[in-house]
């Protein structure tokens, strides 16, 4: 048991519990700097409640969790009653956090956006490529001799170039991933979101614009009225909402049946947001419509059939992973527990860059509850 918790900075006044080690060591001076005693848990394991409340125990100032926990009603009484004032989620999806149920004990709970936009933006594309041209089969293939010299129709796969890319939900890592694949595959966007991401629109049409000023022909971009619209649209689709009571089993055997029969499907957001086992039964029926996926439904578990499906590649959640982004996802954590720790107000612009640098800001980077005017991006 002892050696479960590693101490940093013992003499620290406020009690700060942290679920899992993270990565780099700003966070930690961050934290230090606030006159912290941090206690991290250094089991590999995903951390139960039972665990997290005895680490809790009856002085806890603040807390990092991770997505893998359930930050239920229960713990945020515990956290309450130990003198807890904070916590924040080393992610910036929430849904296994019960933010009315942190409010109500008036603790604040915080994320960790803006930095890995692009980095889990560029886990969409590479899912995208790897699908589109059948880099895992073709490897497995490599690796297991099956090679006997080019072939006309060997691994036969999707050109991208100038077709069109659907995104559900286009927040800053939707809206980043159909950037990349409008201005790289001069693909037509096709996106649904309740709320018009004009931004977006007015890129893609400067880009459209660009374009034609060069003689090519310009990309199109259109804002579905229906999810249905983007599905039957698509020749390939990333799924980017955030998880909620109405985005749950957004994507079932209904919605698949819509989509074209050699279509691409991306989910780099949250697993349940797909019917998996509806999914897995589609791709064993059209063995031309191909998946990759970064998040399942019941993680770390997989549905019946998924791993041996060939037209799915399929990779551990970890879309946020680089170095760059998990390391400045620990300096947010850390930012939102200090600075509510501190009384510092909290931030109120999206842009969270300058807590990455060294004079950072006397505030809580991002604040969930604190902030009624931050929407999220897709409701459904
Ligand atoms: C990872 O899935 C996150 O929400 O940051
Ligand atoms: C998350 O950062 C999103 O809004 O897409």
């Amino acid at each position: 048991m002892e050696k479960e918790w590693k101490i940093y900075n013992p003499d620290g006044k406020k009690r700060v519990v942290v679920t899992k080690e993270l990565p780099g060591n700003t966070w930690l001076e961050v934290l230090k700097n606030s006159d912290c005693r941090v206690e991290v848990c250094q089991s590999g394991e995903i951390v139960d409640n039972k665990k997290i409340l005895s680490a809790i125990g009856d002085k806890c100032n603040g807390v990092i969790g991770q997505l893998t926990e359930n930050w239920n009603e229960e713990l945020f009484r515990a956290l309450k009653n130990a003198g807890g004032v904070v916590y924040s989620n080393y992610a910036v999806g929430y849904d296994n956090v019960n933010v009315d149920a942190a409010s109500k004990q008036g603790i604040a709970v915080g994320n960790t956006p803006g930095v890995l936009t692009e980095t889990t933006a560029e886990m969409a594309v590479a899912l995208t490529y790897a699908v589109a041209r059948r880099v895992v089969e073709a490897d497995d293939f490599m690796r297991h001799g099956k090679y006997g010299g080019w072939l006309p129709d060997l691994f036969l796969g999707n050109r991208l170039w100038r077709q069109t890319v659907g995104v559900i939900g286009a927040g800053r890592i939707g809206s980043a991933y159909a950037r990349m694949m409008v201005q790289g595959e001069h693909m037509d966007l096709v996106y649904y979101d309740i709320y018009q991401n004009r931004q977006l629109e007015k890129d893609i049409k400067a880009f459209a614009r660009f374009l034609e000023s060069h003689g090519e022909e310009p990309v199109k971009i259109i804002r579905a009225e229906s999810i249905e619209d983007v599905l039957r649209a698509a020749d390939v689709l990333s799924l980017h909402p955030v998880l909620n009571d109405k985005t749950y089993h957004l994507i079932t055997s209904k919605e698949l049946a819509m989509m074209k029969e050699n279509a691409i499907l991306i989910n780099v957001s949250r697993g349940a947001v797909i019917d998996e086992a509806d999914l897995v039964e589609h791709c064993q029926n059209n063995p031309d419509f191909r998946a990759g996926l970064d998040v399942f439904e019941d993680e770390p578990e997989m549905q019946p059939g998924l791993p041996d499906l060939e037209n799915a590649t399929i990779v551990p959640h970890i879309a946020s992973a680089t170095r760059w982004t998990r390391e400045g996802m620990a300096v947010l954590a850390a930012s939102n527990i200090a600075g509510i720790l501190n009384e510092y107000p909290a931030w109120e612009s999206e842009d969270i860059s300058p807590f990455l640098g060294e004079n950072r800001p006397k505030a809580a980077p991002s604040i969930i509850n604190a902030q009624a005017d931050r929407v999220p991006a897709y409701s459904g």
